[in-house]
């Protein structure tokens, strides 16, 4: 399992500390979390600090956009040469397009599936993705309630996804900890994104190292 934590629950106020710490702790991915205040109730970072987060960082990008205008957000993010990109299939009329746009300028593309959206109204997109985000809360703030049916639409997608591009990663964001982490993997999850479970631990290359199962 790659475990992704979300720098949203990180003390802002020694940002550069808290990348090198997870960096250290064994990360794969760092999860930046993009929030508009208009597709979610709440309003996160932009490029000015996620400049410095790039600089910082010595694992990949992994931003995850929770947007109304997701062409703006990645012409604004390309320059930082993130691994990943996701964007939410509910925000985007276009989604196809926008996966080419992602491909060309060299980020693998993700999409998002909030806790209501069905992995069937992707399977046609599938094998032009890396990786699908399943939304185990409801996107807007760290620290919420794991929404347990993710286990089963994980099964779902994973199915989905053996018959049309198994290279394809499934990553579930949302309340995850050393509890639910092996339901996850049982379940085909390849990431996982874990916030206030790494940066609220003592320890966060212990906490990191407890989700890497
Ligand atoms: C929620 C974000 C998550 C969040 C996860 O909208 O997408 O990445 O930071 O935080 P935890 O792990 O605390 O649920
Ligand atoms: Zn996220």
């Amino acid at each position: 399992m790659l475990v992704a934590p979300s720098i949203l629950s990180a003390d802002f106020g020694k940002l550069n500390e808290e990348i090198t710490a997870i960096c250290d702790g064994g990360c794969d991915l760092i999860h930046v979390d993009v929030m508009d205040g208009y597709f979610v109730p709440n309003m996160t970072i932009g490029p000015v600090v996620v400049g410095p987060v790039a600089k910082v960082a010595t694992k990949p990008l992994d931003i995850h956009l929770m947007v109304e205008d997701n062409n703006f957000f990645v012409d604004l993010f390309a320059k930082y040469e993130p691994e990943y990109i996701s964007f939410h299939i509910e925000s985007e009329k276009h989604p196809h397009r926008l996966i080419q746009k992602l491909r060309g300028l060299g980020i693998k593309p993700a999409i998002v599936l909030n806790p209501h959206s069905n992995p069937d109204s992707i399977e046609y997109l599938l094998e032009d993705l890396d990786m699908v985000l399943l939304m185990s809360v409801n996107p807007g703030f760290g620290g919420q309630k794991f929404i347990p049916s993710v286990v089963e639409k994980a099964k779902q997608l994973k199915t989905l996804i053996e018959k049309r591009n198994p290279n394809c990663l499934i990553q579930v964001d949302g309340g995850v900890n050393d509890k639910n982490i092996h339901e996850l993997k049982d379940a085909g999850v390849d990431v996982v994104v874990a916030g206030s479970y790494v940066y609220g631990a003592k320890d966060y290359g212990q906490a990191i190292k407890s989700l890497q199962v």
